[in-house]
């Protein structure tokens, strides 16, 4: 397929990239500096922009949305639901009928109480008013309206935090937050940046005709033995099973 990566030069793109490259041709975009090593097509692109994605998305057959703005209130609304209202358009004009979106977990179950456990993908969102999580949101439901309108299917991953397979690590560098040995895991929801790349292989390349709907969000976690949050769909509807358990995160110290 021809694929369309928007804010394909973060955290998550370094790391998706090389998985899908091997098996579609990438048009990877950011509105940053392409890397130095870039081995694939880069163009740098703002997706608050709605011509330059509709340039971008002709001639596509997917969009991969691993952008995310979190911090600032201008522009988190810019990046998070404007720019998910251009790749839905320009998706529609062009006939490109999938878009993997990502997004925290918090958008769905932000406000869900601490005691509650089970908690899945499909429950009625309660994003809460954080701005992160509130524009996340508000960002997948323009794409479930769009869906509702064109022939779009809309994968939207779900992801609590992501760790450097086997360690603490939130990237493999040693910037960024660090979790020292012996501190609390947060519970455990945490996956390992592989994994987290074939999550969205997965929902890329599923078979559009087994899908429940033509808008779904999918949990992304290993599998957490207190069962707070479900993967469970996410390995039923898209195959796709965490290879780094929580087993090898999980550092606390015998004296907490
Ligand atoms: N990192 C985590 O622990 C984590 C946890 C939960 C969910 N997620 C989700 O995973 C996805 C990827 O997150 P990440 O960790 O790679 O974040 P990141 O901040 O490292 O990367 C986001 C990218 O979006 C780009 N971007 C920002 N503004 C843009 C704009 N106007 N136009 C185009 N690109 C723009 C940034 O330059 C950056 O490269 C996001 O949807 C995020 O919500 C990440």
């Amino acid at each position: 397929m021809n694929v369309l990566v928007i804010g394909g030069n973060g955290m998550m793109g370094p790391w998706v990239v090389p998985v899908l490259a091997t098996r579609h041709r990438l048009l990877v975009t950011d509105i940053n500096d392409p890397p130095p090593d870039a081995a694939f097509e880069y163009r740098q692109l703002d997706v608050a922009d709605a011509a330059a994605v509709d340039s971008a998305a002709a001639g596509m057959d997917a969009i991969v949305n691993l952008s995310v703005l979190r911090a600032d209130r201008d522009l988190a609304f810019h990046v998070n639901v404007r720019g998910n209202y251009n790749l839905a358009r320009a998706a529609a004009r062009h006939g490109v009928r999938r878009i993997v979106n990502t997004g925290p977990h918090n958008q769905v179950i932000g406000r869900y109480l601490p005691w509650e456990h089970r908690l899945h993908p499909d429950l009625p969102p309660r994003s809460g008013t954080g701005l992160y999580g509130h524009t996340k949101a508000l960002g997948h439901e323009v794409l479930r309206v769009f869906s509702e309108r064109y022939d779009l299917y809309v994968q939207s991953l779900l992801f609590a935090g992501l760790r450097v397979p086997g360690s603490w690590w939130l990237r493999p560098k040693t910037r960024g937050r660090n979790f020292p040995l012996g501190q609390d895991l947060d519970g455990g929801y945490v996956v390992a940046w592989p994994d987290a790349a074939t999550a969205v292989r997965a929902a890329l390349e599923v078979d559009l005709a087994t899908l429940p709907s033509r808008c779904e969000s999918y949990f992304v976690l290993p599998d957490l033995p207190h069962g707070k949050y479900s993967s469970e769909k996410t390995e039923r509807v898209l195959g796709w099973r965490a290879t780094y358990q929580l087993e090898q995160f999980w550092n606390r110290s015998a004296d907490l």
